[in-house]
């Protein structure tokens, strides 16, 4: 069994191998997820909402996302696992370093992701030089739902849209391995991936990014309100087991997100 690096991912974007990547919050999830053949594990700050029932992620601290990551490390053997830097905590460079690094050595996380623009460069330069692998989230950020006015897709009009490809330019410029889109059109989204050098991880962002992530919550049809962009994987299945590996088929023929899911 070869684990799965940066590397793996970079050599898949370049032979255009689709990544399906998932969230998980605990170790029996991690290792069903990593048995069924997702590469990539986020240990998502939503476990703020679908674990511990708050209205948003913003009430998520650092110690919660090391308990979880812990959990997950635990569970997972050859998948990628990514941890969300919470609300807050990577508010300055000297911040972000620190939490980073507790991230990495007291969860196990082999990189962080942090939701922000080209203001995170200093931030994502800092990190990555000092060996901590970063995953730069745009688009739409939940942990700025107050500021957005809520959980709205962006980067739809020309302007957003050029900030969100130069946001994507300069973070990886800064040092980022993986960018994630969350919430933005497909055709934007497209225009990115082929421009990024860096695997492109994409929820609500069309078919066309290099991999593909749900919150596992939304995949097993058990959150209040799914999103437009996920898809109840567990419909029509037997079971857990075969509804992930029904989204890993899908993600791996093109066939999820399909148009339904997608935003124009
Ligand atoms: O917190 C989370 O689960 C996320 C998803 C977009 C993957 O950031």
């Amino acid at each position: 069994m070869k684990t799965i690096t940066l590397t793996t991912l970079r050599e898949m974007k370049r032979i255009g191998e689709k990544i399906a990547c998932l969230t998980a919050y605990d170790a029996s999830f991690a290792r069903l997820l990593d048995e069924a053949g997702v590469e990539l594990l986020m240990v998502g700050d939503s476990l703020g909402m679908v674990i511990q029932g708050y209205d948003s992620t913003l009430p998520v601290t650092v110690a919660d996302m090391i308990y979880h990551t812990r959990n997950v490390r635990r569970g997972a053997r050859r998948a990628f696992v990514v941890t969300d830097m919470p609300f807050m905590s990577y508010a300055s460079p000297a911040q972000a370093i620190g939490n980073a690094a507790r991230i990495l050595q007291e969860g196990g996380a082999q990189m962080v992701k942090l939701e922000g623009g080209a203001w995170l460069a200093e931030t994502v330069r800092e990190l990555s030089v000092r060996g901590i692998p970063v995953c730069a989230h745009l688009g739409l950020l939940p942990q700025s739902v107050h500021q957005l006015g809520g959980y709205r897709v962006q980067g739809r009009d020309p302007a957003s849209a050029q900030t969100l490809l130069d946001d994507a330019k300069s973070l990886e410029e800064a040092g980022a391995s993986l960018l994630l889109l969350e919430s933005v059109p497909a055709a934007l989204a497209a225009d990115i991936t082929r421009h990024a050098t860096a695997p492109v991880i994409g929820i609500g962002a069309g078919p066309q990014t290099d991999a593909q992530i749900l919150v596992l919550y939304d995949l097993l049809g058990i959150t209040e309100k799914r999103p437009k962009f996920s898809k109840d994987f567990q419909a029509g299945e037997a079971g857990i087991r075969e509804a992930v590996h029904a989204y890993i088929k899908a993600v791996k023929l093109g066939a999820f997100p399909a148009a339904e899911h997608t935003f124009s």
